[in-house]
């Protein structure tokens, strides 16, 4: 995801300093040549050496060090960068930025470089909320450095509200977005993911194997290229993708509502989502008890096909479905993409290891309404996910 780029991570003096080490992990681990700059304060929280140790290169600390200015200068570090992320970024940080102070490495590098900058502020909610520090920050905004919202939560400070350093995982997913082409600038996608529940009983629900994974990837790698990104998502365990606006729904008529009420301002539709294709005819307003040794039949009725229904109001749209096959795989997905009124379906035999549900690779096939087939191998599934906008990018050069 990042190979071949040179990423400085600064870090400032907070106590989420601690977890800058796991995101340098990260950065690491996607093929980053990560440069770590620390303030002063920042090794009161955590030492240099963890930091030299997973980067495998020198920290630099200090302005004028000799000796870390011969192996490699802090201008040439601004240089060298393709991005500067600092994280955790403290109020005081972003206040010597945005007044042009640059009286150590971090500030200094960061004057000096044209790169881009991804903060990632942490701090106390009082801090966040004072006006001095807004200023500060739309300042920096206006001229083109990109933040990270804080989340919310219990601080180390002992208040609770705004103001912890967001995940490692979503700072490393906004890098990796600030990296991607635009491509997809000017669309709205809608993305469906996740399963459906029926509900049986206050205690039970129908509901399939799918864990959400395929349809994030696709919302993150939209929102990546520029897309407004509109993410309808049944019950998973995943964390809501970065600026994508996310309704949660739970059953397969919420899921439809949803959907055919937001298409209209959609441009582009990927339903990803395991839709149960049945729901209980009655749901029990208490639980179901077991009586005698006998079987339990359930009746079952059809829940309404909401691909089938955007394919009749398709318009200039791009429709995209999923086909989640155990047998016949190319025979029954063309012929869901010609019931269905698709441009293009994803197609992808659920019993293959490595594909399907719940697992973070796929194996697809994209078949497309003029007749086309590719054939994609074994890819995780953020891979696919842009190899299917690749495919949106096409379809829209005509
Ligand atoms: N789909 C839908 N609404 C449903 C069922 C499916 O929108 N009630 C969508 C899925 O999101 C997917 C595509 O239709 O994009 C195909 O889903 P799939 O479960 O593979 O096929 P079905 O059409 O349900 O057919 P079958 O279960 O008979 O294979």
């Amino acid at each position: 995801m990042l190979s071949g780029k040179t990423i400085v991570l600064g870090v400032s003096g907070g106590i989420a300093a601690y977890k800058a080490v796991e995101l340098l992990r990260l950065f690491v681990k996607a093929g980053a040549d990560v440069h770590v700059v620390m303030t002063r304060n920042a090794q009161e929280f955590v030492t240099p050496l963890t930091f030299q140790t997973l980067s495998t290169h020198p920290v630099h600390t200090e302005l004028f060090n000799l000796y870390q200015e011969r192996e490699i200068g802090h201008i040439s570090l601004a240089d060298r960068a393709d991005l500067f992320v600092v994280a955790p970024a403290t109020a005081n940080l972003v206040g010597k930025v945005a007044s042009g102070i640059a009286d150590d490495l971090l500030t200094t590098t960061i004057m000096a470089t044209k790169a881009p900058v991804l903060f990632a502020p942490a701090m106390n909610v009082n801090m966040w909320e004072n006006p001095l520090y807004r200023q500060n920050q739309d300042k920096l905004q206006d001229l083109g450095y990109h933040f990270l919202e804080p989340e919310t939560g219990p601080l180390a400070c002992g208040w609770e509200g705004k103001g912890k350093l967001p995940d490692p995982a979503a700072i490393l997913e906004e890098t990796v977005a600030l990296f991607a082409p635009k491509d997809l600038s000017g669309e709205t996608i809608l993305v469906t993911a996740g399963p459906t529940r029926e509900e049986l009983d206050p205690v039970r629900y129908l509901s399939n194997y799918s864990s959400g994974k395929m349809g994030y990837a696709i919302a993150r790698a939209a929102r990546s290229r520029g897309a407004r990104v509109i993410l309808v998502s049944g019950p998973t365990a995943l964390a809501p993708p970065c600026g994508v606006e996310v309704h949660g729904v739970t059953s397969a008529l919420q899921m439809r509502k949803a959907v055919v009420a937001l298409a209209a301002e959609s441009t582009v539709i990927f339903k990803a989502a395991a839709v149960a294709d049945y729901r209980p005819a009655t749901v029990a307003a208490e639980k179901i008890k077991k009586e005698g040794a006998g079987s339990l039949s359930l009746t079952l009725e059809k829940n309404p096909d909401i691909l089938a229904e955007l394919g009749r109001m398709k318009g200039e749209r791009i429709l995209v479905g999923f086909a989640a096959e155990t047998a016949d795989l190319v025979k029954n997905a063309r012929k869901k993409l010609q019931e269905k009124n698709l441009d293009l379906i994803v197609a992808n035999d659920v019993t293959q290891p490595g594909a399907g549900f719940d697992v973070d690779t796929n194996i697809v096939r994209l078949l497309s309404r003029e007749g086309s087939e590719e054939v994609l191998p074994q890819l995780p599934k953020d891979e696919v996910a842009h190899r299917l906008l690749d495919r949106i990018v096409r379809l829209r050069r005509g």
